[in-house]
């Protein structure tokens, strides 16, 4: 059965990261409503077990499909993604869309053969990311490296504020202080908050890096799954958090400019 054409696209990450993916998907399919999630009381997620993420994620996701009736959720997150993606898919009776560290993309890209891989503490530990390694980065090396200060320095950028460029040059030592590590071309963002902090890892990094992250692919992803289907804009698309604070007045411009013109507490 088609779905109601007013029927959004639920976006969901800890914070503003997903930003990276709706910005993404607004190219694809401008005409789609989107209701943004973050669930701001867990974040970080990137420093939590296995368990505590995946309590949350599925407990979250499941209340908000039922509030908001969405037609596909997308985990615009990769640790919660790499954790508790297969349970989430199996509780929840819709299309759910994962972010996957793009190994495989940066395999394709890289020429010396060296890739790093910056992503929280969480998800460069997880099987996941093992399997993706050998399956897609074999004959390379892939240096990971986690860089839990990147989040919080993404999500200052989106206040207005400016974050210690030290967080950078330290992302930046993490990778290239380990063995092999002059020699990385290009580095997987393994984290929806980092590319909206890309320039400045370009800046610690040095010249000719090449980043890959998934936000394209994951948004290529929803629009084949949507595909064919009607979309109604009824009113305007907003932002769902699960705590109150004030850090929100100050991301309400930001969020405007992905098209968020409201916010809401879950
Ligand atoms: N945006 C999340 C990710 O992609 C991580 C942020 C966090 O630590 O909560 O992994």
């Amino acid at each position: 059965m088609a779905p109601d054409p007013t029927a959004p696209i639920l976006l969901f990450d800890s914070g503003i990261g997903g930003l990276s993916v709706l910005a993404e998907l607004r190219k694809l399919l401008p005409q789609a409503p989107v209701i943004y999630a973050a669930d701001n009381r867990g974040l970080p997620y990137g420093t939590k077990t296995e368990a505590q993420v995946a309590a949350r994620v599925a407990g979250l996701l499941g209340r908000m499909t039922e509030r908001f009736g969405p037609r596909l959720a997308c985990i615009a997150c990769n640790t919660a993604s790499t954790i508790a993606l297969g349970m989430v898919r199996e509780v929840l009776e819709l299309p759910v869309v994962g972010t996957v560290p793009a190994i495989k993309p940066a395999a394709a890209l890289t020429h010396t053969g060296v890739i790093g891989l910056l992503g929280t503490s969480a998800t460069i530990r997880q099987a996941y990311v093992d399997n993706l390694e050998t399956e897609f980065a074999q004959g390379k090396r892939l240096i990971r490296h986690a860089a839990p200060d990147l989040v919080g320095a993404a999500e200052a950028r989106l206040r207005g504020e400016e974050a210690d460029p030290e967080i950078y040059a330290a992302a930046a030592r993490g990778l290239r202080a380990q063995p092999d590590g002059e020699r990385i071309d290009t580095v997987v963002l393994a984290c929806t908050h980092f590319p909206l902090v890309q320039e400045e890892l370009a800046k610690a990094l040095g010249p000719d890096i090449r980043f890959v992250d998934g936000a394209a692919g994951i948004a290529r992803r929803i629009a084949f799954l949507t595909q064919g289907q009607d979309f109604v804009r009824e009113k305007e698309d907003f932002a769902v958090f699960t705590a109150n604070g004030e850090d929100l007045a100050l991301l309400a411009p930001a969020l405007a400019g992905y098209g968020l013109t409201d916010h809401a507490i879950f």
